[in-house]
């Protein structure tokens, strides 16, 4: 049995895949067997985990139906090696945006995602979805697929702005039954009391999808960005590794 995770919001910026990235990893060091599957073409998961330009990208499910999708998963890269917990991505690069584009026009094309993981789904403890920032078709495909739907937030004033329109996108997609989804709180500080509690408020319309993880404001995400590594392999001391370390045990909890 594997279980499916969307990071999704069409928002840009609010820490899809930093949680992506940081998550596998951690389901990943708790034994999980672990897919990262890269649906933005930023590629900026693949970029942490993919050593240069991957020479096969999910790009190949949406161009060819026969595409197989066993071929396209690798062995995810950490500091130079291969990852010793057991994790591996499918990436993406730039031309998966103009795969997009043109799958406009095709029938199912929400299901392609959904119809490939078919074929591996059963090799993964977990499968987590990096979501571009919009709600086009790669994004429509994760929902599509989703067992849970994670949707991260930043704490400012327009963090719930397009929340509606992204639960109703899900509604539609999932013939409205589905009721896993979850907000996660992410980039929290401490010192922005007014702030904070306007927002814990706005989340009182969200009560009973709210994770309980918090992840705090932390510098050491932003470096272990840059150089390009999950959060617990540049600083394992760091109150980032601590909030992931929770995060991975309360999602752990979801899927038991
Ligand atoms: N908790 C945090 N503390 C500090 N910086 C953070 C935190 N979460 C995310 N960031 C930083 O904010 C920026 C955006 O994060 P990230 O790329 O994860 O967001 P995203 O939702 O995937 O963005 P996009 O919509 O462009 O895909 C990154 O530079 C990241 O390092
Ligand atoms: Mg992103």
């Amino acid at each position: 049995m594997s279980v499916r995770i969307a990071l999704l919001n069409q928002k840009g910026g609010v820490g899809k895949t930093s949680i992506s990235v940081n998550l596998a990893y951690g389901l990943a060091l708790e034994g999980g067997d672990t897919l990262l599957i890269d649906l933005d073409p930023q590629a900026h998961a693949s970029m942490i985990y993919c050593d240069g330009n991957p020479a096969s990208t999910i790009n190949e499910i949406f161009e060819r139906r026969d595409a197989d999708m066993g071929s396209l998963v690798q062995t995810a890269i950490v500091d130079g090696k291969p990852s010793e917990p057991p994790l591996w991505i499918v990436p993406s690069n730039i031309r998966l945006a103009v795969t997009a584009e043109r799958m406009i026009t095709e029938h199912y094309r929400e299901r392609r995602l959904h119809t490939h993981l078919q074929e591996v789904k059963n090799r993964y403890e977990y499968i987590l979805m990096d979501c571009p920032p919009n709600l086009g078709v790669l994004a429509v495909n994760a929902i599509y697929t989703a067992d849970i739907i994670m949707i991260p937030i930043t704490y400012s004033r327009y963090s719930l702005d397009g929340t509606a329109d992204l639960l109703e996108s899900i509604a539609l997609i999932r013939d409205g039954d589905f009721a896993s989804w979850l907000i996660l709180r992410n980039a929290f500080d401490a010192r922005n009391r007014a702030t904070n509690a306007y927002i814990e408020n706005e989340l009182a319309s969200v009560e009973g999808h709210l994770m309980e993880t918090v992840i705090r404001r932390s510098e050491a995400i932003n470096q272990a960005q840059i150089r390009r590594l999950p959060v617990v392999a540049y600083d394992r001391k760091s109150r980032a590794t601590r909030d992931f370390e929770k995060l991975t045990r309360e999602v752990q909890g979801y899927v038991v």
